[in-house]
């Protein structure tokens, strides 16, 4: 069993995705992937998985439970092989405790510094609250396509003694659409340079688990 936890103190950086992402592309591997969704006010992944469920019945399901606190992500735990959670909008004591159980923290960033500045500082945080550096990492995420600007970021968060995963995602429309459909950003056979840039992502990510 393996929890990971898609966490920010930004909303709209890219959680939700991740999280789904991961979750399906590990189901195809015959996990039983269940994602937690700590949005309870929004619940966007339980909306997300009924415009799958409606965009077609065959596709590949994950289970979405909407989990107010760290006690039902564990009990989660219990029952699935790996255990997605798809963190509220803004960083709270519920995230905290969740990191806590975490296998891996992934936080979503864009490259600009208004977007970098949160992610360090959540960083930050959770490592004063004890939880090891080596299970948080950094995932560059709806970039722009600007090569100066990434080199810039991945800079900054090197001379910063971040880990950033390999890889980044781009600010795409084709994504945003997949995601409108029910589908993960690897769920785009039409694009494929862009999808394998999602499983790719997927496949760091999942990688990234301390053993
Ligand atoms: N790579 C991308 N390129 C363009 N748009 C994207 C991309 N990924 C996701 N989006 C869109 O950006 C918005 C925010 O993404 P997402 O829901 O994954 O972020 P979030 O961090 O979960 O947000 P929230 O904090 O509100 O829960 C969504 O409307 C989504 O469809
Ligand atoms: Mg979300």
């Amino acid at each position: 069993m393996a929890i990971i936890s898609f966490l920010a103190q930004k909303g709209g950086v890219g959680k939700s995705s991740l999280a789904r992402l991961v979750a399906v592309e590990a189901s195809r591997l015959k996990l039983q992937v269940a994602i937690a969704d700590l949005d309870t006010r929004q619940s966007s992944c339980v909306a997300w998985l009924e415009r799958r469920q409606e965009s077609g019945p065959r596709r590949r399901q994950v289970k979405v439970v909407s989990a107010a606190g760290a006690d039902e992500v564990l009990k989660l735990a219990g029952e699935f092989d790996l255990v997605v959670v798809d963190g509220a909008p803004h960083s709270s004591p519920v995230s905290l405790d969740v990191a806590r159980l975490s296998d891996l923290i992934v936080i979503p960033t864009g490259l600009s510094l208004d977007d970098l500045d949160p992610a360090a500082v959540l960083v930050n945080n959770l490592i004063g609250a004890g939880i090891d550096r080596g299970r948080i990492v950094i995932s560059l995420y709806a970039i722009a396509d600007s090569k100066p600007e990434l080199a810039a970021a991945r800079e900054y968060l090197d001379r910063g003694g971040y880990t950033v995963l390999p890889g980044e995602i781009q600010f795409r429309t084709s994504y945003q659409k997949a995601s409108d459909r029910g589908l993960t950003i690897s769920e785009i056979p039409q694009y494929p340079t862009l999808r394998k840039r999602a499983f790719d992502m997927s496949s760091a990510i999942v990688d990234a688990i301390p053993s």
